[in-house]
This record gives structure tokens, C-alpha cells and sequence, in this order.
């Protein structure tokens, strides 16, 4: 037996404001590609060929606790090499080793002939997260591998839903030279929250539902704030209240935290305020002396999937 394919799944966004560990969407064409190969025996190598530096030690890699969950999962066993062909920065806030998680996740279900349904796709891509933040979160695992804005309406057991994706939705996003990593802005959250915060919470994420199922852009907007996570992690961005104004002002329709940070990103209803807002976002880091990488993105529909 020896079985070879490629495969690429998405950079994602995690949270989307409100959606704290519950939300995230998929982005257009930014994402990670894998090559895997399986063979007869057992054993696991992965070969980094992105030229983005990772750790060479496997078990410190998130796809090898992917394809070990898949083995648990499914009874099956083989020799798995993984040549890592492109790759998203780590720690750049845009789900980079959720992209190889599900790319991993999905690939090797794919080598076997699909033996598991979708969701259990992500319930593998979670372990890969697992070793990268400390957490069993899927709101950067879902959408890479299913594709859209995926809402994870429960955790035990897994319960994702596809909500719908207004047809033009573009993200302008800037990852700062800024080190967080999702361990510590995980870290620095408090274990409870007040009621109050957790009512203007909730009111949030249903008027983000509503919003993304009506097509209701200023709902959408309105909606995508967060009162949870982003009062203690905005101290990483310098800045952070003025830009979210001027962006605001230049009608994006949210500008939020793109995960556990550093990344931020503006969301908007046209290509052209998108650019605009990435011009601002540049500038804001140019007049800091901060290096950034930017960029203007579709959400998409699209997952993990196979390539050619
Ligand atoms: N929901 C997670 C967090 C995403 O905000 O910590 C990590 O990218």
C-alpha cells in the first residue's frame, strides 16, 4: 500500500468579536499546504520543505497528535510522512496551526476513504490546537476545515453549525511584529465573568447570528464586539481604541482582536473600504515604527480541500 496526496486548508479567524472560543470564519486562498503519503507499517515523520522555521521534534508539531487522534479514532493504522509544502506564519493570529491541523485531520481522512463524518474531522484538528494553545478550542480548527462562519453552539459533545456568509465580506487584515502567544493572552483572561458582562456577551452573538441569517450588515457590525476577552488583551496593541475609531469612521463595519491577537483586522461590506482600511491599519503601525505583514481577504465558503 502507499498512498500519496495534497492537501490545503485555510487561515481562519477566530472569535469574531463576540464569539469568544464559539466563532470563527474561514479566508480566501491564505493557507497551509500538506503533502502525505501513507504507507504499510507504522510510525510518523514530517518534513518541513515551507521554509517557515518550526520545530523539528514531531511530538512538539500539532499534526502528529492530529493523525494520532485519527488512528485512535478510527482502529487504523500505518506509516504517515507529511511534507509540510507551505505554511502561515506562527503566532500571526490567523489560525496557523489550525490550518495544519485540519489540514492533517482532513487529509489522512481522506487517504482512508473518509471513515469519519466532518465533525469528527474537527474533533482530530482539535487535538493539534490542544498542543498549540493548551486548550481544546475549534473556533480556527471548524472553519479550516469546513469552510464559512462556524458557530460551535456546545463542546461536549462537539455541535457545529455553517451559518451563512454574506456573498461580499472582506477582512483587511495586519499582523503586527508583535509577539503574543495564544497561551499567554489565554493566560491573562479571568476565570469568571461578571453578569453583566455576559448579558451585553450573549445579546452580542445573537445579534451576529441574526445578522449573518438576515444579511443585516449594520447588525453584523454592531454585533461583532467583545466584551469578554478584548479588555485584557488590547493592552498587547498599542493603540488599539484610535484605530478601531479612525476604521470605524473610514466605514468598516468592526474592527476586532483576529483570535488571541496580535493580528487585528477591519471587516467590510466592499473591496474598496477594505483597502482603504488596510491603509489605515498601515499607517497606524508605520507612524508606531512597528514592522507589519498585511493584507485584503475574501471570507470564504471554502475548507480544507485537495489539490491538484
Ligand atoms: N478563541 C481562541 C482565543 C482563539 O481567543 O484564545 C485562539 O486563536
Amino acid at each position: 500500500m502507499k498512498k500519496t496526496i495534497k492537501v490545503f486548508a485555510p487561515a481562519s479567524i477566530a472569535n469574531m468579536g463576540c464569539g469568544f472560543d464559539i466563532m470563527g470564519m474561514a479566508l480566501d486562498e491564505v493557507g497551509d499546504v500538506l503533502q502525505i503519503s501513507a504507507y504499510e507499517g507504522e510510525g510518523i515523520t514530517i518534513d518541513n520543505q515551507s521554509g517557515v522555521p518550526l520545530p523539528e521534534d514531531i511530538e512538539k508539531n500539532v499534526i502528529t497528535p492530529v493523525i494520532r487522534k485519527f488512528f485512535q479514532m478510527t482502529g487504523l493504522n500505518a506509516k504517515i510522512d507529511v511534507v509540510i509544502l507551505k505554511k502561515i506564519y506562527p503566532g500571526s493570529g490567523i489560525g496557523s496551526s489550525a490550518a495544519s491541523s485540519a489540514a492533517a485531520a482532513y487529509g489522512m481522512n481522506e487517504l482512508f476513504d473518509c471513515p469519519l463524518s466532518e465533525e469528527d474531522v474537527v474533533v482530530c484538528a482539535m487535538e493539534g490546537e490542544n498542543l498549540a494553545s493548551g486548550g481544546y478550542h475549534a473556533d480556527n480548527a471548524a472553519p479550516a476545515v469546513m469552510g464559512g462562519i462556524i458557530l460551535i453552539r456546545g463542546y461536549e459533545p462537539l455541535d457545529v453549525i455553517k451559518l451563512p456568509v454574506p456573498g461580499n465580506f472582506y477582512c483587511a487584515m495586519i499582523h503586527p511584529a508583535i509577539v503574543v502567544s495564544t497561551k499567554e493572552a489565554r493566560s491573562i483572561l479571568p476565570k469568571e465573568v461578571p453578569m453583566h458582562t455576559a448579558v451585553r456577551q450573549w445579546g452580542n452573538v445573537g445579534g451576529l447570528v441574526a445578522g449573518l441569517y438576515s444579511g443585516n450588515i449594520g447588525l453584523i457590525g454592531r454585533s461583532m464586539k467583545d466584551a469578554v476577552a478584548e479588555p485584557y488583551r488590547k493592552k498587547f496593541i498599542p493603540g488599539f481604541d484610535d484605530l478601531r475609531a479612525k476604521l470605524i469612521e473610514a466605514g468598516a463595519l468592526a474592527m476586532n482582536i483576529a483570535g488571541s491577537g496580535p493580528s487585528v483586522f477591519a471587516l467590510a461590506d466592499k473591496y474598496e473600504v477594505a483597502h482603504h482600511a488596510e491603509a489605515i491599519l498601515k499607517k497606524h503601525f508605520d507612524d508606531l515604527g512597528i514592522g507589519y505583514e498585511s493584507f485584503v481577504v475574501k471570507v470564504s465558503n471554502k475548507g480544507a480541500k485537495l489539490v491538484a
